[in-house]
């Protein structure tokens, strides 16, 4: 019988074809490579190991809709613990196209190359056991290490990538890409710059001005031009790449309560998200952003988990929608030495009263300053009355 295999070209996926049909008894292994808008040298990779493997191998392309998820984690200013949450948002996206081919394909079962002590493993199983397939974890099942691998890779003559790109494990998207493993797991140690792809060295050049535009919380534009949504995120991976924008070094918390020292780049994420919250700060109320800071959270923490299927997710979506569609209007960004501010944001719907806010008018709407004086005399009325309370009590 055959088995489908999540593959990427990756050491890890690689050791799998082999590994399914020794230790696991399958008679064919099925390749699946999703894309969900991986740089295309990547691509070839994944496609030039697969014929050296003599592999069967499937291309599915997610691209759009892996987009689509990403514009759609800006509105909830997604991010878990700072980092914008690339991977996380792609496996569901690609668990679910990998299902789709090893269905049409009448595999009995269907296997990926996570380690057990990572979150992918979870994000793929939380799809795949939805159906009737066999769920297959070589790495995990046969407690495989990086170093016994790259080993086996060598005595069996398959097709992996030396040196450092070897040793690291990355993982790369539209949104995000991830570096991990190796000499990087001493959290002491810095890293250097040659993990970075995406991002050049911060300060290597001029300050740049990018316009990002919003309709009902998705970016649709960048300076002036309309854009999809995959465009939108390439282009303004490459602008704000170049100013070294969007590096995060941490350290991690996996759901299984490991601490992990995680490098990502997210040059796109990072201005987007960055832009998404200006404009926020300029058309919501107080409450607003405070309770949806609340709402935020939570919807980032589902999409770590990889359950963006959650029913909790839609109610939260439920609250985002009624806000978003007044977070329309333009943000202007500084792209400058690593950092991405907010420099300039317009909206129809600013809940902005220049003339109410501004020193140089006495009165507003028949309100004057001297109105205020009512309001700071009983500003702290219950704290001094309380502090009172306590001195009196010590006193005693
Ligand atoms: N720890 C990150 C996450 O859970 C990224 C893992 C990326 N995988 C990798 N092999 N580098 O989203
Ligand atoms: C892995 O452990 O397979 C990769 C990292 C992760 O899943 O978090």
């Amino acid at each position: 019988s055959t088995v489908a295999l999540a593959f990427s070209g990756g050491l890890d996926t690689t050791v799998c074809v082999p590994l399914l049909k020794e230790e696991y008894g399958y008679d064919d292994v099925v390749g699946v490579t999703v894309d969900v808008g991986q740089p295309e040298a990547e691509f070839d990779e994944a496609e030039e190991t697969a014929e050296a493997l003599d592999l069967e191998h499937y291309v599915v392309d997610a691209t759009e809709a892996f987009a689509d998820l990403c514009l759609q984690s800006v509105r909830a200013n997604a991010d878990y613990q700072g980092y914008p949450l690339g991977t996380a948002l792609a496996r569901p996206v690609i668990a679910q196209a990998i299902l789709d081919v090893a269905e049409e394909q009448g595999c009995a079962a269907i296997a990926h190359g996570c380690t057990g002590k990572g979150n992918d493993q979870l994000r793929f199983e939380a799809v795949w056991r939805d159906s009737d397939l066999e769920v297959i974890a070589p790495v995990r099942e046969l407690g495989l290490t990086r170093e016994w691998e790259m080993e086996y890779a060598a005595e069996k003559d398959l097709p992996v990538e030396g040196g450092n790109e070897g040793a690291w494990s990355i993982d790369t998207n539209l949104w995000s890409r991830s570096v991990e493993g190796d000499d990087l797991e001493d959290p002491g140690y810095v890293p250097p710059e040659d993990i970075y792809e995406w991002t050049e060295t911060p300060g290597s050049r001029d300050a740049e001005l990018v316009e990002v535009e919003f309709e009902d919380g998705y970016a649709v534009g960048l300076d002036g031009e309309t854009l999809d949504a995959t465009d939108l995120i390439e282009q303004l991976n490459e602008v704000a790449g170049a100013h070294g924008v969007g590096r995060t070094d941490m350290m991690e918390d996996r759901m299984l309560g490991l601490k992990v020292r995680e490098n990502y780049e997210h040059p796109a994420a990072t201005a987007l998200l960055t832009a998404h919250e200006a404009l926020e700060g300029l058309v919501l109320t107080q409450e607003e952003r405070s309770f949806k800071s609340q709402v935020d959270r939570q919807w980032g923490e589902k999409a770590y988990e990889g359950l963006i299927a959650a029913p909790l997710v839609t109610a939260l979506e439920g609250f985002i929608d009624a806000t978003q569609s007044r977070v329309t209007g333009t943000v202007t960004l500084k792209l400058e030495g690593g950092q991405c501010r907010a420099v300039g944001r317009e909206s129809d719907y600013a809940v902005y009263s220049e003339s109410a806010a501004s020193f140089n008018t006495e009165t507003v709407d028949g309100i004057a300053q001297a109105d205020a004086t009512g309001v700071a005399k009983y500003h702290g009325f219950q704290s001094r009355l309380a502090n009172a309370v306590l001195a009196k009590a010590g006193a005693d």
